[in-house]
């Protein structure tokens, strides 16, 4: 055999055995027998490298050099494969790369009302809850809106066929309309009665949550939407107070100095009451509702209006949002599209 085909022969039975060895113990073995410093496979041919014929000797020097890194290779890159920890069948395999997890997060509605609670919170305003299916007391009667009044017009409200004010309200609220008709609430106002009929003076909360009307739906209205409920009642409340609360309340939550602007409004629950708009475009967009809680509630509840004075306001959750994000339709908060969810 030539020496090139004594290198080539060397090479391959270096490499098949490299690639069968089954251990680190059996790949020891085989790089001793190989390629060992002292004795082995790689330092016979090499010695043949030295006899050869001057005129072959650099082709058979460039062979051997060839094989040489080849085997030192195989054997470096199998004992690593060898030193990996195997994976037993059907078990967890760690060297093999994980599934991303793909973390979901809040809609951008809730993400504002949470910081609008904690904005409040910073305010000394904490949180009340109540339902969304409300009886004519809460939704109507209490906020001084009577019988006759068209805002209780049934065409201008869900009112639920199967009626019950027991099973909308379990807790059992006091309520001169047990048994009577209920509805899915058309404002947050509702909770200023429950958390008065619940507490005295000094009063501090905001509400958050859906309100229900049968509005035609546009890129500023939707049937369901989001409002905050702000109602603070205490001896001496003005005003003044309702404004600057509202006013730091905007401020706080789009990051920089927001004017608004009170235009006189009515309420039925509140005196004087206005409307609250902010700067939209070269225009103004109206965002709620606010005034001073009418003597009549404050009575109705139980709080002596010539000692208490409070302020309510109920504030559009949606337009807040689309404000600080530059939204210009209402309807991509419902569509569920994560193209747009995922941007918050
Ligand atoms: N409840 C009113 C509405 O939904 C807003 C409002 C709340 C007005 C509190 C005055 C006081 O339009």
């Amino acid at each position: 055999m030539d020496m090139i085909g004594e290198i080539v022969a060397f090479e391959e039975s270096a490499l098949a055995a490299i690639a069968a060895a089954p251990d680190a113990k059996a790949l020891e073995d085989v790089r001793i027998k190989f390629a060992g410093r002292k004795q082995g496979g790689l330092r016979d041919v090499q010695a043949l490298v030295g006899k050869a014929d001057p005129a072959e000797r650099p082709a058979v020097g460039k062979r051997f050099n060839e094989a040489k890194t080849k085997v030192e290779s195989a054997l470096e890159a199998r004992q690593k494969e060898l030193a990996r920890p195997k994976a037993v069948a059907g078990a967890l395999d760690i060297t093999l790369p994980g599934t991303p997890l793909r973390l979901g997060k809040k809609h951008p509605l809730v993400q504002t009302m949470d910081e609008l609670k904690d904005i409040m919170g910073r305010f000394g305003f904490s949180v009340a809850e109540g339902p969304e299916i409300e009886d004519e007391w809460h939704n109507f009667e209490a906020l001084n809106i009577p019988e006759d009044h068209p805002a209780r017009d049934p065409l201008d409200n869900f009112y639920l066929a199967a009626a019950s004010v027991a099973a909308a309200n379990p807790g059992g609220a006091r309520s001169s309309g047990s048994g009577g008709p209920v509805l899915l609430r058309t404002q947050t106002s509702t909770v200023q009665i429950r958390v008065m009929e619940k507490q005295r003076p000094p009063v501090r909360v905001v509400s958050l949550g859906r309100v229900f009307r049968p509005d035609t739906i546009d890129a500023s209205h939707s049937c369901v939407f989001n409002q905050m409920e702000g109602l603070m009642v205490d001896r001496g409340v003005t005003m003044a107070q309702l404004k600057t609360v509202i006013r730091m309340l905007f401020s706080s939550y789009l990051e920089h100095d927001v004017s608004i602007r009170f235009r006189p409004s009515f309420f039925p629950f509140t005196e004087p009451s206005v409307e609250v708009d902010i700067p939209w475009g070269d225009d103004w967009m109206e965002i709620g509702g606010a005034g001073m809680v009418d003597p009549h509630v404050l009575s109705a509840v139980g709080y002596d209006p010539d000692e208490y004075t409070g302020f309510a306001f109920g504030l559009g959750v949606e337009r807040l949002c689309m404000k600080r994000h530059g939204i210009t339709d209402i309807r991509r908060f419902y569509e569920n599209d994560v193209r747009f969810l995922r941007q918050f």
